[in-house]
Order: C-alpha cells, then sequence, then structure tokens
C-alpha cells in the first residue's frame, strides 16, 4: 500500500447523499494509506472535490470551484483531484482543456487513489491520471473503514447505478449499470454502525427497492427486516426508490417494521402521463397514485417527498398544470424541484428544448409557491403536538437550541436543557415556517444500548 504519510487532504462534496457517502469512503482509504484531513483547503497538500453532473448547474459549481483551485496551485504546490459523476462522465476531457487537474477519478476506482498519488508524491511531481474503469470492488472496499464525521446518522450505500435510462438523466452515465452490494458486507456494517452507537440508518442506492443479495437472491423487503433486527439503531430509512418498481411487498416490510420510517421519497418527476412517457419514466401518472394510496392504506401517517422537473422538452401549459394538480392532491411533506436542463449523452438531450427559460422559471416559481402553502397547512397541524426527534446538531448562535429530524424526516429546531446530539426527544411542537418546525424538549428517551447512561427525564 502506498504510503501518504506526509500528506494532508481536504474533501469539498457537491450532490447527492451518495456523494456525500463516497467522500467518507474515499476519506477511508486516504486514511487508511496515511494521510490526515486537513481542516481547510489552505491546509491541504491534496484536495479531492467529489462532483454532481445530474444538472448543467451543478457542473458548473465544480468550474467555478476548480478556478480558485488554480489560483491556489499557482501559490504553491496542490494535488487536485477530480471524483464523482463529472470525472465519469468526462474523463480525458477533464484535464485536456484544464492541465492544472492532476486526478480524475469516477465512483467505482476510488480504492485506486493512494497508487495514483503515490509516484507524484514521491518525486515531487504530479501525473496525470484517469482512473474511471468499470468494476466495483466492494470486498476491497470492505476492507477501508468509510470514515465517517455524522456520528448520530449513517449513509449505507446498498447498490449503485441505474438500468433505467429516463430521457434525461445523466446517472446511468456516470453510476454505471445497476451494481448490488453483497447482504453480508451491508449486515456487517449496520453491526458496526449499531456497536458504535449510530441511531439512524440511511439506506443509499439509486434504485434500492430492486435491491437483490448478489450471492443469496435476498431482496429489499428482507434486507429492511434483515437490518432491522440489528438492535442498536432505533430508525431506518432509505432513498431513492422508483415509483415503476416500488413493490407491495416493500410496503409491507415498512408496515411491519416500527424501526423503518414512516417516510418515502419517490420522484414523481412529472404530473401528466404524456410528459411521463416522454421522460420513458416507465408508469403512468394513474400508476404512480395507485401507490401512494398503498403506502397511505398501510401507513396513514407516512411523509412522502418527491423530486420534480419543470420544462422537459414539449411540456405544454396543460401538461405542467398536471403537475400542480399532482401535488395539491398528494400534499407531499416535502419537494425538490428543478427546471429541466439537458445533459449530455441523455435520449432528451437529443430533443429540442423548447420550453423557453423564461416559462421554465415561472413554472417553477409555481411548483414552488404551492408547495409552500401547502407545507405551511401541513406544519399548521403540528403545533401543540409532542413528536419524536432525533437530535443531529446544535445551533451555532444559541447553545440552548439544537436541530434534528422527525420521523417523517421534518427539520425541527428545539430547546433542551441538556446536550440533544444522538438522543431521541420528546418535542412538543410551538412554532413553524414553511420548511422546519419548532419546539421545546420535553423529554429525553432513555439511551438503548452501548452510549453511556444518561438521566431518562428532564426536570
Ligand atoms: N434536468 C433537471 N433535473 C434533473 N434531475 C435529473 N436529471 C435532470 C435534468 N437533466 C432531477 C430529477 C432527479 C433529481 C435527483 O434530479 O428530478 O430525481
Ligand atoms: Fe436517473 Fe431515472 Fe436512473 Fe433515477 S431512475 S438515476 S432519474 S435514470
Amino acid at each position: 500500500m502506498a504510503d501518504l504519510t506526509s500528506l494532508a487532504y481536504y474533501i469539498e462534496t457537491f450532490g447527492c447523499q451518495m456523494n456525500e457517502n463516497d467522500s467518507e469512503r474515499i476519506a477511508g482509504v486516504l486514511d487508511a494509506a496515511g494521510a490526515r484531513r486537513a481542516a481547510s483547503v489552505e491546509e491541504s497538500g491534496l484536495v479531492v472535490v467529489n462532483t454532481c453532473a445530474v444538472r448543467g448547474k451543478s457542473e458548473e459549481k465544480l468550474y467555478s470551484y476548480l478556478g480558485r483551485l488554480r489560483t491556489l496551485k499557482r501559490k504553491r504546490g496542490l494535488i487536485i483531484a477530480v471524483a464523482g459523476c463529472v470525472a465519469q462522465l468526462h474523463r480525458d476531457g477533464l484535464i485536456d482543456g484544464r492541465p492544472f487537474v492532476d486526478i480524475v477519478v469516477g465512483p467505482d476506482n476510488y480504492q485506486r487513489l493512494p497508487e495514483a498519488l503515490a509516484p507524484s508524491l514521491a518525486q515531487g511531481r504530479v501525473f496525470a491520471r484517469v482512473l474511471t474503469s468499470r468494476s466495483r470492488n466492494w470486498d476491497e472496499e470492505a476492507r477501508r473503514p468509510v470514515l465517517r464525521e455524522n456520528r448520530v446518522s449513517a449513509y449505507v450505500t446498498i447498490m449503485e447505478g441505474c438500468d433505467n435510462f429516463c430521457a434525461y438523466c445523466v446517472v446511468p452515465f456516470t453510476r454505471g449499470r445497476e451494481k448490488f452490494r453483497p447482504l453480508r458486507a451491508v449486515l456487517e456494517e449496520v453491526e458496526a454502525l449499531a456497536q458504535a452507537g449510530y441511531r439512524e440508518i440511511q439506506f443509499l442506492g439509486q434504485n434500492v427497492n430492486i435491491y437483490r443479495d448478489p450471492a443469496t437472491g435476498t431482496r429489499f423487503p428482507d434486507l429492511l427486516e434483515r437490518a432491522a433486527a440489528v438492535p442498536g439503531p432505533e430508525w431506518i430509512r432509505f432513498i431513492t426508490s422508483h415509483p415503476r418498481t416500488f413493490d407491495p411487498e416493500t410496503v409491507r416490510a415498512m408496515a411491519r417494521s416500527p424501526k423503518v420510517c414512516r417516510q418515502l421519497h419517490l420522484p414523481l418527476q412529472a404530473g401528466s402521463t404524456a410528459v411521463l412517457g416522454r421522460m420513458k419514466r416507465g408508469y403512468t401518472r394513474d400508476e404512480y397514485f395507485e401507490k401512494i394510496h398503498l403506502l397511505r392504506a398501510a401507513m396513514p401517517d407516512i411523509h412522502l417527498s418527491t423530486d420534480i422537473i419543470v420544462g422537459f422538452p414539449g411540456e405544454t401549459e396543460e401538461e405542467f398544470r398536471e403537475t400542480l394538480s399532482a401535488l395539491s392532491e398528494i400534499r407531499f411533506s416535502n419537494i425538490f424541484s428543478f427546471r429541466y436542463s439537458p445533459r449530455p449523452r441523455t435520449a432528451a438531450a437529443k430533443l429540442p428544448d423548447d420550453v423557453p427559460l423564461d416559462v421554465k422559471r415561472r413554472r417553477l416559481i409555481e411548483v414552488q409557491a404551492l408547495q409552500k402553502t401547502i407545507q405551511v397547512e401541513l406544519h399548521g397541524t403540528f403545533v401543540g403536538r409532542t413528536i419524536r426527534v432525533l437530535g443531529t446538531g446544535r445551533s451555532r448562535k444559541d447553545e440552548a437550541v439544537y436541530s434534528g429530524r422527525s420521523e417523517g424526516y421534518q427539520v425541527v429546531n428545539f430547546r433542551a436543557p441538556d446536550d440533544a446530539v444522538g438522543r431521541f426527544v420528546r418535542v412538543r411542537i410551538t412554532g413553524y415556517g414553511p420548511y422546519s418546525l419548532r419546539g421545546d424538549a420535553l423529554a429525553f428517551e432513555a439511551p438503548r444500548l452501548v452510549a453511556p447512561p444518561r438521566p431518562a427525564a428532564l426536570g
């Protein structure tokens, strides 16, 4: 193994939860090779930029960040590595136009980073390296632990890649085909996290609900059940599910286990069946509604969230109104909404991007305004109720204020007289805004297992 003991590294992460988890993996790999984490870019000899390619805007973020790194590199030695989806998408192209980038490394190749860095460090000069081959080695990964900064909630990747090829989406070209992580490795990681006192596990994958253990064929509902049987973590979530393949067995598994949070992210993308067809999503508006009905019938208190794209090629005003009506009818607890952005290699990139920018902008504003009203109404119903919150952080401005999440994944800011980070707290909701709830801690739940004993209730 390469020796990187003289190296301090800094990782900048753009994009989704999987990128966050990947950055923790990169940190684990660099750490195992002897490098140490630097607190800032200024104190580092290596900067890894973990990138997102899902929209044009995400990619632009990288280029402006790289511009800043280039200036820094001119002043002093600095190794610049571009990781993640943009690295995999553009490969050599990234270095061609930007000779100051030293290493380009895709998501399947993080284990090879130390070997790529070693010659540069030994000889005092940097060799451009492009590591974007396609074969993820889960066994090798298992030997280098993921280095997490969050001590309360842990991401656990169970699959990567996507075979759906939705017309707008670049992910099948950056994350490649579906690859499932062995169940044994997943459960070992969950057990280790339980031992370390983690309270919440979030399973990750582009398409978690089609998970299948490569060795035994065990499917996602059983994975949930097996994970729920591990004592310790009390909340289990997963992201992302696909409406086409999201099945009644998973709904049943969720409903059966009190540990699986009553919360689900199910990307709708558009409310019009015609647009969904052009997007190649593989379901109709009615089929999506049926899944929602199934979920709510089994778990009436479930909180749902979704992704919406406005201005997909050819989207008429009437079709767009169907997205608004879907939001009004379903009443999601949260949404992520975007203007359509053409991406290289995707099927939709060949279609004319014919919805004018000002129309896309106006549609996005309408979607977000409607959703804001829905969330204000929903949050209003929480006032006076006492809910269970997992404390995840402390306010920088006020020591007695903590932030956390409800089971439904709402952000909750609350006052507590004792450290609430990593603990389940009963919080009485006293106020709200469109994007969060406010309240006061009434009692701490007795921590179970691992964590040192603390008083069970507040005076
Ligand atoms: N343009 C706009 N939004 C996109 N998304 C994915 N690709 C695009 C694109 N080309 C959105 C989808 C997806 C989320 C992660 O990003 O809504 O669910
Ligand atoms: Fe992209 Fe569609 Fe795959 Fe999601 S399911 S990652 S939107 S191609």
